[in-house]
Protein backbone atom coordinates (compact mmCIF):
# COMPACT_ATOMS: atom_id res chain seq x y z
CA UNK A 1 0.00 0.00 0.00
CA UNK A 2 1.17 3.33 -0.76
CA UNK A 3 0.76 5.21 2.15
CA UNK A 4 2.71 2.22 4.28
CA UNK A 5 5.44 2.64 2.14
CA UNK A 6 5.52 6.51 2.79
CA UNK A 7 5.00 5.57 6.46
CA UNK A 8 7.70 3.33 6.51
CA UNK A 9 10.39 5.44 4.62
CA UNK A 10 9.50 8.17 7.31
CA UNK A 11 10.25 5.51 10.17
CA UNK A 12 13.41 4.75 8.53
CA UNK A 13 14.86 8.27 8.06
CA UNK A 14 13.84 9.12 11.75
CA UNK A 15 15.44 5.36 12.81
CA UNK A 16 18.53 6.77 10.64
CA UNK A 17 18.81 10.42 12.32
CA UNK A 18 18.29 8.74 16.06
CA UNK A 19 20.75 5.74 15.30
CA UNK A 20 18.35 3.08 15.76
CA UNK A 21 17.07 1.38 17.81
CA UNK A 22 15.47 4.16 20.53
CA UNK A 23 16.67 2.72 23.36
CA UNK A 24 13.77 3.71 26.19
CA UNK A 25 16.20 4.17 29.24
CA UNK A 26 19.38 5.36 26.70
CA UNK A 27 17.25 7.98 24.30
CA UNK A 28 13.86 8.29 25.96
CA UNK A 29 14.83 8.47 29.50
CA UNK A 30 18.02 11.65 29.46
CA UNK A 31 14.84 13.70 27.78
CA UNK A 32 12.23 13.44 30.45
CA UNK A 33 14.89 13.94 33.17
CA UNK A 34 15.87 16.57 31.54
CA UNK A 35 12.73 18.24 31.73
CA UNK A 36 10.15 16.41 33.72
CA UNK A 37 11.90 16.11 37.41
CA UNK A 38 11.14 16.36 39.74
CA UNK A 39 7.01 15.86 39.44
CA UNK A 40 6.84 13.02 36.91
CA UNK A 41 9.80 10.42 38.70
CA UNK A 42 9.73 9.06 42.32
CA UNK A 43 8.77 11.43 45.00
CA UNK A 44 7.41 13.82 42.86
CA UNK A 45 3.58 15.37 42.81
CA UNK A 46 2.87 13.84 39.58
CA UNK A 47 4.30 10.41 39.67
CA UNK A 48 1.66 8.10 41.41
CA UNK A 49 -0.47 9.21 38.41
CA UNK A 50 2.21 9.80 35.53
CA UNK A 51 5.60 8.02 36.23
CA UNK A 52 7.85 8.82 33.34
CA UNK A 53 10.18 6.28 34.43
CA UNK A 54 7.84 3.64 33.28
CA UNK A 55 7.48 2.77 29.20
CA UNK A 56 3.83 2.29 29.28
CA UNK A 57 3.07 5.86 30.89
CA UNK A 58 5.31 7.13 27.54
CA UNK A 59 3.05 4.59 25.48
CA UNK A 60 -0.14 5.73 26.34
CA UNK A 61 0.15 9.33 26.46
CA UNK A 62 2.11 9.25 22.93
CA UNK A 63 2.38 12.80 21.10
CA UNK A 64 0.38 14.39 24.38
CA UNK A 65 3.72 14.57 25.86
CA UNK A 66 4.27 17.16 22.97
CA UNK A 67 2.34 20.04 24.70
CA UNK A 68 5.46 20.00 27.13
CA UNK A 69 8.07 18.96 24.75
CA UNK A 70 8.96 21.30 21.91
CA UNK A 71 12.59 20.55 20.68
CA UNK A 72 11.55 19.21 17.19
CA UNK A 73 14.90 16.17 17.62
CA UNK A 74 13.48 15.24 20.84
CA UNK A 75 10.46 14.81 19.17
CA UNK A 76 12.07 12.63 16.67
CA UNK A 77 13.16 10.39 18.97
CA UNK A 78 10.07 9.82 21.05
CA UNK A 79 7.99 9.42 17.74
CA UNK A 80 10.69 6.77 16.46
CA UNK A 81 10.25 5.06 19.70
CA UNK A 82 6.48 5.06 19.59
CA UNK A 83 6.49 4.01 16.27
CA UNK A 84 8.83 1.04 17.25
CA UNK A 85 6.22 -0.17 19.89
CA UNK A 86 3.32 -0.21 17.48
CA UNK A 87 5.42 -3.16 15.30
C1 LIG B 1 6.46 21.22 38.15
C2 LIG B 1 5.93 19.87 38.05
C3 LIG B 1 5.84 19.25 36.65
C4 LIG B 1 6.82 19.15 35.70
C5 LIG B 1 8.26 19.63 35.79
C6 LIG B 1 6.20 18.48 34.58
N1 LIG B 1 4.90 18.18 34.84
FE1 LIG B 1 3.59 17.20 33.62
N2 LIG B 1 2.12 17.46 34.95
C7 LIG B 1 2.26 18.04 36.19
C8 LIG B 1 0.96 18.10 36.84
C9 LIG B 1 0.69 18.69 38.23
C10 LIG B 1 0.03 17.55 35.93
C11 LIG B 1 -1.48 17.38 36.09
C12 LIG B 1 -2.18 18.68 35.83
C13 LIG B 1 -1.99 19.13 34.42
O1 LIG B 1 -2.41 18.43 33.48
O2 LIG B 1 -1.37 20.20 34.25
C14 LIG B 1 0.80 17.15 34.75
C15 LIG B 1 0.25 16.57 33.64
C16 LIG B 1 0.94 16.23 32.51
C17 LIG B 1 0.35 15.64 31.33
C18 LIG B 1 -1.12 15.29 31.14
C19 LIG B 1 -1.31 13.89 31.66
C20 LIG B 1 -2.70 13.36 31.48
O3 LIG B 1 -3.18 12.71 32.41
O4 LIG B 1 -3.27 13.56 30.38
C21 LIG B 1 1.35 15.44 30.44
C22 LIG B 1 1.24 14.84 29.04
C23 LIG B 1 2.55 15.92 31.07
N3 LIG B 1 2.28 16.39 32.32
C24 LIG B 1 3.78 15.90 30.48
C25 LIG B 1 4.92 16.45 31.01
C26 LIG B 1 6.20 16.44 30.35
C27 LIG B 1 6.46 15.79 28.99
C28 LIG B 1 7.07 17.08 31.16
C29 LIG B 1 8.53 17.38 30.90
C30 LIG B 1 8.84 17.95 29.61
C31 LIG B 1 6.32 17.49 32.35
N4 LIG B 1 5.03 17.08 32.22
C32 LIG B 1 6.88 18.17 33.41
C33 LIG B 1 3.43 18.50 36.77
C34 LIG B 1 4.63 18.63 36.11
Amino acid sequence: MRLGLTFALGIAMIAAATSKPVSFENDITPILTGKCQPCHFPGGTMYAKRPFDKPATIIALGEKLFTRIKDEKQRAIIRAYLAEQKR
